[in-house]
């Protein structure tokens, strides 16, 4: 029997309502459970006084690119990432090549992960072959083979009628769908936020109404069906504000954020350090495609609606939305760049700097990333440090600082706009299933 106790930390288990200094004993890779003063011959210690302990957190939304994209990302270089950045669950987004369509698709992925996944991943599945959008993938298949969800994310479900379709298919299974609300006809052409940020550098703007839209249909079809919609990155405050009509309606309805969403304005794509002075010289990393991602990063009011959304509870939880992607994908003009922000290490220090501004607690925030998406994956053994669950713990040290130098990410993909930024916070052990990952 290996015996591992965590001593002396700030345990913030948010299920089951716990804020105290306190040992965690882990035995043969289960939590055993929660006590001052734990001890037990031969046990292996770690020493967490001044550090929080607390469940290790669940990524709803991330690429991890396999099968097809390699160079962008691996399910082993993906999921090294996820456990620095203090993640011991991710959930694939199927965006893959071949897409993530088929059971054959999905349990590669699972056998890739089974083989050299470093944490838990769950896979999610496409709702329409290819994800092109025309024609539902078979989600009773899907299910069988044990995905999360189903999504076509980076393309969204255009056609209202598969959508229809789609919810009521996956109410009867049981599963979410997550949909990346964006109305094309309206973003067409478009590279970043539209407001007057986009007018001073002279780009075409995405208007908020291009996720709105969508998401009044989302919204729409999930009570003609009573499926649940989960919508994806929410950006805008006016998806907010029909999420929280919906719910308070009864109406089966959750909706996430990222980290960047909840923290960086698109001023940022006038570069480090611009003071957000209009007529102000622009930065000389002004334009830098990295901060170039889909659901653009918003304006200000955007950015607070978001944060007094999370407060409030009309946000569920927080996905980071890791959008790994290669040089070439990202060393090109602002027109032609990918879009996405390679998230998963810097997700806890972008977070942490709301939790020392006094934004928002770190309870609050262990909470959206731990319990609330095991709520919504329906499952009991997660995120949480409940005894005889998987022992899934993160070790943070809120007062760490470091600079976010990217050639140090497990990840392949370098692209985010914090680059050279300095954090405070971050995940300082990670440890999956009882054994210590990072
Ligand atoms: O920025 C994004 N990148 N947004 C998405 O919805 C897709 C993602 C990707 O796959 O690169």
């Amino acid at each position: 029997m290996r015996t591992l106790i965590i001593k002396g930390g700030q345990v913030i288990d948010p299920k089951n309502g716990l804020n105290k200094t306190a040992d965690v004993l882990i035995e043969d890779g289960s939590i055993i459970g929660v006590d001052a003063g734990v001890n037990k011959n031969g046990a292996e210690i770690i020493d967490a006084k001044g550090k929080v302990v607390c469940p290790g957190f669940i990524d709803l939304h991330c690429h991890l690119r396999e099968p097809g994209f390699e160079y962008k990302e691996t399910i082993a270089t993906g999921t090294l990432a996820a456990a620095r950045g203090g993640f011991t669950t991710v959930c694939a987004m199927p965006n893959t090549d071949p897409v993530a369509d088929s059971r054959a698709i999905v349990d590669f992925v699972l056998a890739k992960a089974a083989d050299q996944g470093v944490v838990r991943v769950l896979p999610i599945g496409a709702v329409t072959k290819e994800s092109k959008g025309t024609e539902l993938a078979e989600l009773g298949e899907l299910a069988d083979a044990q995905v999360v969800g189903f999504s076509d994310d980076g393309h969204p479900v255009r056609d209202a009628n598969i959508m229809r379709q789609a919810l009521l298919y996956a109410s009867s299974i049981g599963l979410p769908v997550i949909n990346h609300c964006e109305v094309k006809s309206i973003s067409a052409g478009g590279h970043m936020n539209e407001g007057w940020v986009a007018t001073r550098l002279g780009l075409k703007g995405i208007p908020n109404s291009a996720e709105a839209i969508m998401v009044a249909r989302d919204i729409e079809l999930a009570e003609l069906t009573g499926g649940h919609v989960h919508i994806a990155h929410a950006s805008t405050k006016g998806t907010i504000d029909m999420v929280r009509r919906a719910k308070e309606s009864g109406i089966n309805v959750t909706c996430e954020v990222t980290p960047h969403h909840l923290t960086i304005t698109d001023e940022a794509i006038m570069g480090h350090g611009h003071d957000g002075d209009p007529y102000g010289q622009l930065k000389d990393d002004a334009y830098d495609p990295n901060a170039k991602v889909s659901p653009p990063l918003r304006a200000r009011a955007d950015v607070e609606a978001m944060v007094s959304a999370l407060k409030e509870g009309v946000i569920d939880l927080i996905a980071t939305d890791h959008a790994p992607h290669g040089t070439v994908d990202k060393q090109t003009t602002f027109a032609d760049a990918a879009n996405g922000i390679s998230n998963l290490e810097t997700a806890l220090g972008s977070l942490m700097s709301l939790v020392h501004l006094k934004n928002i607690d770190l309870e609050g925030v262990i909470e959206k990333l731990t319990v609330a998406p095991a709520r919504l994956l329906g499952r009991d053994d997660i995120g949480s440090l409940s005894p005889g669950t998987p022992a899934d713990v993160t070790i943070i040290d809120t007062e760490a600082e470091w600079v976010v130098e990217t050639s140090q990410f497990a990840s392949k993909g370098k692209n985010t706009p914090l680059a050279g930024a300095t954090m405070r916070g971050k995940a300082e052990t990670t440890i999956y299933n009882g054994r210590i990952v990072t």
